[in-house]
């Protein structure tokens, strides 16, 4: 069983470290810069708590990490972590800026250690099962709408979140990818900073991206507004007459054969899927299903859609890892 630290004990540190509990191999260290939001959760699994990570980074007992920080701290403790050979969780975005991506792929690459990114909505069980169906589907949509984000959360400030838009747009292009099954070629976008005036950041993209057998794949992501009834995740994945339609946060698919609409309900169950996908890639040495190189491909594209936006030009995609 690896030894793991959980560094940055919010939200998603105390989701990680539930999921890694119920698999049987709870943290055994957890670093956050308020002490006490470490120690709440060390108390409750009986594990270790500290205010300094980078402590964490370079201890013999540890043998992973799961980065679930501010967006700039993902690069130097992924670094780091790379260094001392400790396998990597790497909560999305990877980073926000391309040469921060590409320094952690390398540093990745060259300690051979095992390190997933977070994409948790590629692991959910109707996600597989809408591949699955569709096979490679000729046309895609992806929505990923959330409610306004308020202007002063960490998630808004330019260094340390990069808005709505580079902090969450990552899962709807990992997700489009993944259900296209093959190569992005070409993304152009129109968009910006529509309602969060004062703040140097992105909040709305709504983009195309072209494949390269042909498919196409329309894509809207902001905190503009969130509908129940499609939740803050939907994907639709089309061949010609059948159509997956994924959504209220992929807990409900429709499939139409063709001939008949076929109804599933689902669980959200890709926190728990993934970090079952981190622990067998350590335990089996095998690259997992979204790995570093994912992290860096889907930050990629996000930042020529941005460039498509501010130049008025489709960007190509044709050299992404
Ligand atoms: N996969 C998902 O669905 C999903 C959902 C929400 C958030 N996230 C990601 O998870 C990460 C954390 O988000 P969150 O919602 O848990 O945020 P949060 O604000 O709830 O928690 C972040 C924690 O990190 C700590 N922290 C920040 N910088 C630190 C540093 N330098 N050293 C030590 N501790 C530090 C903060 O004190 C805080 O306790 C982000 O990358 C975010 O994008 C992923």
């Amino acid at each position: 069983m690896p030894r793991i630290a959980i560094l940055g004990c919010g939200l998603i540190g105390e989701t990680h470290a539930e999921c890694l509990a119920q698999l049987g191999n709870p943290p055994v260290l957890f670093a956050d810069t308020f002490l006490h939001r470490a120690q709440k959760l060390a108390d409750k699994y009986s594990a270790h708590a500290t205010d300094d990570p980078f402590s964490a980074l370079t201890r013999l007992d540890i043998d992973a990490v799961y980065i679930c920080t501010y967006h700039d701290t993902h690069a130097p403790f992924a670094i780091e972590a790379a260094v001392n050979r400790k396998h990597i969780f790497l909560e999305k975005p990877m980073a926000l800026i391309e040469k921060d991506c590409r320094n952690i792929a390398s540093a990745v690459a060259k300690s051979g250690v095992r390190c997933v990114t977070g994409f948790k909505l590629h692991y959910y069980s109707l996600a597989r099962k809408a591949k699955e169906l569709i096979g490679t589907p000729i046309a895609l949509t992806a929505r990923v709408i959330d409610k306004r984000w308020p202007d002063d959360s960490w998630a808004n400030d330019p260094i340390k979140g990069g808005g709505n838009v580079l902090s969450q747009g990552c899962h709807a292009v990992e997700m489009l990818n993944y259900l296209a099954g093959a190569k992005p070629v070409r993304i152009f976008a129109e968009g910006g900073n529509l309602h969060h005036s004062g703040l140097d950041i992105v909040d709305t993209m709504a983009a195309t991206i072209a494949y390269d057998n042909g498919a196409v794949a329309s894509l809207f992501i902001g905190d503009v507004g969130l509908t129940e009834h499609n939740g803050k995740f939907s994907f639709q994945a089309m061949n010609g007459n059948e159509t997956v339609h994924l959504y209220r946060r992929l807990t409900r698919m429709s499939y139409f054969d063709g001939e008949n609409d076929n109804r599933f309900d689902g669980e959200e169950d890709g926190f728990l899927n993934e970090n079952r996908e981190f622990l067998t890639a350590i335990q089996e040495n095998k690259r997992p299903e979204t790995s570093e190189m994912d992290g860096l491909r889907t930050q990629m594209i996000l930042l020529r859609g941005i460039e498509a936006m501010k130049t008025g030009q489709p960007q190509s995609l044709i050299d992404l890892p």
